[in-house]
């Protein structure tokens, strides 16, 4: 498509020009599903073993492969594929997206007002991710991927969806933090592995077909999109091995490992000198070689243009393509391999079989899918409709995982919850207060509707409503009116924070603070007012509030992410104590200074004397924080009981180890046997009044060798708590998996020494010998 000459400039852009210019020329009906093998319609398709249901994938698709000449090959592996109408498969769009319910960011799904005119949006994944609730973000996906097969079948969407965002959220500017799980990577992996398996699982249980094919994005080290004079498609991410292997890969690999995903994409930046779209290492020997992804590894959208274009990569494209196929790329995303592969191939720059690899991968995958299976109806998920997409129940999803994420941070003298009949008037305040857009953030498609903090609050008492400022917030013209309401009123609901033209993709920020003057609107406020004030920060990345933290007259401070499309019902049933708040800060909220110290650009985790960097995200950073990562308070008080846990584990090994002298500090992981593992047990109770979800974190602090990590998530689970009422919570610690650390050279070992385990205020010495 003649965009992708251009500069690949946001998504949101290239979507709207994409829709219009080529569906409107390729989509003949809207009310079909695009698929292959159509034997009704033409019998003589009959004949073909790739349309055969009865005979195996790998068979069908290797007699597909088989078939097809160079040009139709690499007209499959793009993202607008060419259809082949001699054997009757239509063009299939690849890009869809569904990173927190369906959405129109891919141009192969799309809304209209008389076919399916929106979906459920659900919070964005950073609020999800701070419930902390592995059920809740299968459950989500499993929605998710049923409204997709909904739409699908109505013929307005793919099969293939590119979510989600596994990258770490390391840098509290990142635009595009929002989109991820936070800043850990046992988080991230759990989050990512299980949303993948809630799009891809089958009620059926056959786990050769998939539901819909997810994606985990962008591999790797991709966590800068536009930072001063900084961007995305010239950046080059300097990662040591260290790093790599214990922060930027893990959700990946368990993405493969644990979520079987179907497809990793690469992405836009350059990790040590080498854009990762044609790096072998990475893509070839360990997505596939070592991590056995059993799917294809795409491009983002159009990497191999920009490493033509912006990064200089090779003299000509058709290097480019041959460089990129090479290394293991299967799919991009864009019409470079469309336009170049056979012109690679012709100047020998690239090997047919491997572009045979690429297309194999490929419809591999669409197999997988049923779209070579003929008219979907017939099909497990054939009879999903219309009528699947924002139902009832799944916009209560959504609200009901704002729910869990919201994190309570501050909460002076029990002021929250509201009691209903105590208010005969609320004040609502704030350029976020009426928000509708803004709760949806990136990659979100058109809700079924909105639920605004606003209108979630008027189901419960009188409201009433003074924007104060816009986002931006650069005129205190309309202070005053906002304070006039703020003295009358019974309490005050202030919601503050950003949009996406503050946080959004191509746009990170520059300032941890809220924008322009909405510090000075909160505190005019607090002053103004005469009841209890409640500080709501709406959005993707934390924020330096210290000044409203210890501001006596901030009764109560609430962080709602970004909520999704129940965001204010979500907010009004914690605020008047429907619901107990129990999420957990994913991301550590710096001071304001963070980032005058620390360039967006240093990709190093650990701390550095020599330079003065502080390290970066709660796993090493030794600095100040505003809340810590983990943070978040409730209506009810839990107490901790260790109830169980080892002091000293002794390590059998096996015969080829490396370490037999006491002189060893750490032994190699692999020679770990693999079963090893403890159990920790926990008696939580509830001490409060009010029932309530927990979320029990254990934290481990390995021994200090290699700078290891201050201290690391194991495990977490989350429980329901009657008053007053205790559960044991057990943990099962894997050592090989959970307690290795992470040499110079990336290699997994098992530290010998103490390790000090934490629950909350617990800590537990652990000795590991051999
Ligand atoms: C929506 O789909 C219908 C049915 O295909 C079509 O007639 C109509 O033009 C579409 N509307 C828009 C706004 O795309
Ligand atoms: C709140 O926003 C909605 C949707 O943008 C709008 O229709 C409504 O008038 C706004 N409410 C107030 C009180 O401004
Ligand atoms: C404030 O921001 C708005 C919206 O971004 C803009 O239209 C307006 O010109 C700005 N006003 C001033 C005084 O900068
Ligand atoms: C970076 O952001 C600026 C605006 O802040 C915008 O003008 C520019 O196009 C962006 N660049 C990229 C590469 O996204
Ligand atoms: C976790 O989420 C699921 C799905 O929404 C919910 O049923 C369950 O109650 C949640 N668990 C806790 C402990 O809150």
């Amino acid at each position: 498509m003649a965009i992708f000459q251009t500069i690949p400039h946001p998504h949101l852009i290239l979507t709207i020009l994409f829709i219009c210019l080529s569906f409107t020329i390729t989509v003949s009906t809207y009310y079909t599903p695009r698929y292959a093998c159509d034997t009704i319609r033409n019998p003589s398709l009959k004949k073909y073993p790739f349309c055969n249901t009865k005979l195996g994938i790998k068979t069908r698709v290797n007699d597909l492969v088989k078939r097809l000449t160079l040009q139709e090959k690499a007209g499959s592996i793009v993202s607008v594929a060419d259809g082949i109408p001699r054997l009757g498969i239509p063009s299939y769009g690849w890009w869809s997206e569904a990173l927190h319910g369906v959405s129109d960011t891919g141009p192969a799904t799309w809304f209209n007002k008389s076919v399916i005119p929106g979906a459920t949006s659900f919070p964005q994944v950073i609020l999800t991710a701070a419930s902390f609730n592995e059920s809740l973000f299968y459950t989500i996906g499993k929605v998710v991927s049923t409204e997709a097969r909904a739409m699908y079948n109505t013929g307005v969407a793919g099969l293939t969806f590119w979510s989600p965002n596994v990258n770490i959220f390391r840098d509290p500017r990142w635009g595009r933090g929002q989109e991820t799980p936070g800043e850990d990577p046992v988080l991230t992996s759990r989050y990512g592995s299980t949303y993948v398996r809630g799009l891809q699982e089958r009620d059926d249980g056959d786990k050769e077909r998939l539901k819909v094919g997810a994606c985990c994005k962008h591999y790797t080290a991709y966590d800068l999109d536009n930072w001063t004079s900084v961007d995305r498609f010239h950046f080059d991410a300097f990662v040591t091995k260290q790093d790599l292997e214990d922060t930027y890969n893990p959700p990946f690999k368990s993405c493969v490992l644990d979520g079987n995903v179907a497809s990793v994409m690469c992405s836009y930046n350059q990790v040590n000198g080498v854009p990762t779209c044609a790096d072998k290492v990475l893509l070839e020997d360990t997505v596939r070689g070592e991590w056995k992804l059993n799917g294809y590894i795409s491009s983002d959208c159009d990497s191999l243009q920009v490493m033509f274009k912006h990064q200089r990569w090779a003299k000509t494209p058709e290097e480019v393509t041959a460089d990129a196929l090479n290394a293991g790329l299967d799919l991009n995303c864009g019409d470079s391999l469309k336009k170049f592969t056979a012109l690679a191939v012709k100047k020998g720059l690239v090997k047919q079989s491997v572009v045979d690899r690429a297309v194999t991968n490929s419809f591999t995958t669409l197999m997988r899918l049923g779209f070579f299976d003929g008219h979907p109806s017939k099909q497990l998920y054939g009879k999903l409709g219309k009528k699947d997409v924002c139902s009832r129940a799944h916009q209560d999803l959504a609200r009901e995982a704002a729910r869990q994420g919201i994190v309570l941070l501050k909460n002076n003298d029990k002021a929250l919850p509201l009691r209903k009949r105590m208010i005969k008037s609320l004040a609502v305040i704030g350029p976020n207060a009426n928000a509708t857009r803004a709760m949806i953030g990136n990659y979100a498609g058109v809700p079924c509707k909105y639920t605004s903090p606003l209108h979630g609050l008027s189901e419960y008492v009188k409201t009433v409503y003074e924007e104060g400022c816009n986002v931006k917030c650069n005129s205190t013209a309309r202070f005053q009116a906002a304070k006039v309401a703020a003295a009358k009123a019974d309490a005050v609901v202030l919601v503050m924070g950003t949009d996406l033209s503050i946080e959004a993709e191509a746009l990170d920020r520059t300032k941890i603070v809220l924008p322009g003057q909405q510090n000075l609107l909160v505190c005019e406020i607090a002053n103004a007012a005469k009841g209890p004030v409640i500080l709501v920060i709406m959005s993707g990345g934390g924020m330096d509030v210290e000044f409203a933290k210890c501001d006596p007259k901030i009764s109560s401070i609430l962080w709602v992410g970004l909520p999704g499309q129940e965001g204010g019902g979500a907010l009004a049933d914690i605020i008047f104590g429907r619901y107990n708040p129990s999420g957990r800060l994913p991301m550590t909220w710096y001071p304001r200074s963070y980032v005058d110290l620390v360039p967006m650009t240093n990709t190093k985790m650990r701390p550095d004397p020599k330079t003065g960097q502080p390290g970066q995200t709660y796993r090493f950073y030794k600095g100040q924080t505003v809340y810590p990562f983990g943070f978040g308070l409730s209506y009810s008080s839990y107490v901790y009981t260790l109830i169980k846990a080892p002091k000293l584990i002794s390590i059998p090994l096996n015969q080829a180890h490396t370490c037999g002298s006491t002189t060893c500090n750490a032994i190699d992981a692999n020679d770990v046997c693999t079963d090893l593992h403890f159990d920790v047990d926990i008696k939580v109770t509830n001490a409060g009044k009010i029932a309530g979800s927990h979320t029990v974190l254990l934290f481990s602090s390995p021994p200090m060798i290699y700078n290891t990590p201050l201290k690391e998530l194991v495990d977490f689970k989350k429980v329901w708590l009657e008053p007053l009422k205790g559960v044991v919570v057990k943990f099962r610690v894997d050592v090989g998996k959970r307690l290795s650390v992470v040499d110079e050279d990336g290699n997994r070992k098992i530290a010998l020494g103490r390790y000090v385990l934490q629950v909350g205020d617990i800590k537990h010495y652990l000795s590991l010998k051999v």
